[in-house]
């Protein structure tokens, strides 16, 4: 698809992505699927005690989700059809190059299995935090490049998804974003 056509297909927020409209809104949760702090803390306040119940039956399940791979549960109180969670890498510091490597190919597959397992319970709108940029501390720049770059790649192989929303809760994020997307001509 022409990066021009994705104009339409691909949208910046800058806000809270349980306010904004959406079939499904993704987590960047940790591999307990057991809620934590940002926006795991917020999805599971907002969402209530079913995102945990039906978290700990895919616990019970599968074990714990591994990073880059998604599971999808509902969305108790929010406004949407259902939460796809997925697990970000945590940034290595340091000079190991291939450490940083291995951060980014997994970063990247936690936007495509979302994708993926979005389009599998058809799911047409979905929204996206900035995955890893918070606690797991990976360089914003560098994340925005991979999650851009992974919802392209998607939009190459499917059209089924009508809408991504990259929803960003920082002006920092938000700014990155921006020029990337201005840059590649999809704003
Ligand atoms: N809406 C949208 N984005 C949000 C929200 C929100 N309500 N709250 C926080 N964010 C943003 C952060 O500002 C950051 O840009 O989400 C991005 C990801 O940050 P984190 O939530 O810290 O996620 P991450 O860096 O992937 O670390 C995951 O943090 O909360 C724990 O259990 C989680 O262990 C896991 C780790």
């Amino acid at each position: 698809m022409k990066l021009e056509n994705l104009k339409n297909k691909i949208v910046l927020v800058k806000g809270d992505i349980t306010e904004y409209p959406a079939d499904v809104i993704v987590n960047a949760a940790n591999s307990s699927l057991m809620g934590g702090s940002g926006v795991d803390g917020a999805i599971h306040r907002k969402g209530g005690k079913e995102i945990l119940e039906d978290c700990m039956k895919i616990r019970s399940s599968q074990g714990k989700c591994n990073v880059g791979e998604a599971v999808i549960t509902r969305a108790g109180n929010m406004p949407f059809k259902n939460v796809i969670h997925t697990v970000g890498p945590v940034w290595q510091l340091g000079k190991n190059k291939e450490k940083k490597l291995f951060a980014e190919k997994l970063l990247k597959k936690a936007y495509i299995s979302s994708l993926e397992l979005a389009e599998k319970n058809k799911l047409k709108i979905i929204s996206f935090p900035n995955i890893s940029t918070g606690i797991y501390r990976f360089p914003k720049e560098l994340a925005a490049k991979i999650a851009i770059n992974a919802v392209i790649e998607y939009f190459e192989k499917s059209d089924f998804i009508e809408k991504v929303n990259f929803i960003c809760f920082e002006d920092e994020n938000f700014e990155i974003y921006q020029n990337i997307l201005n840059e590649k001509g999809i704003m």
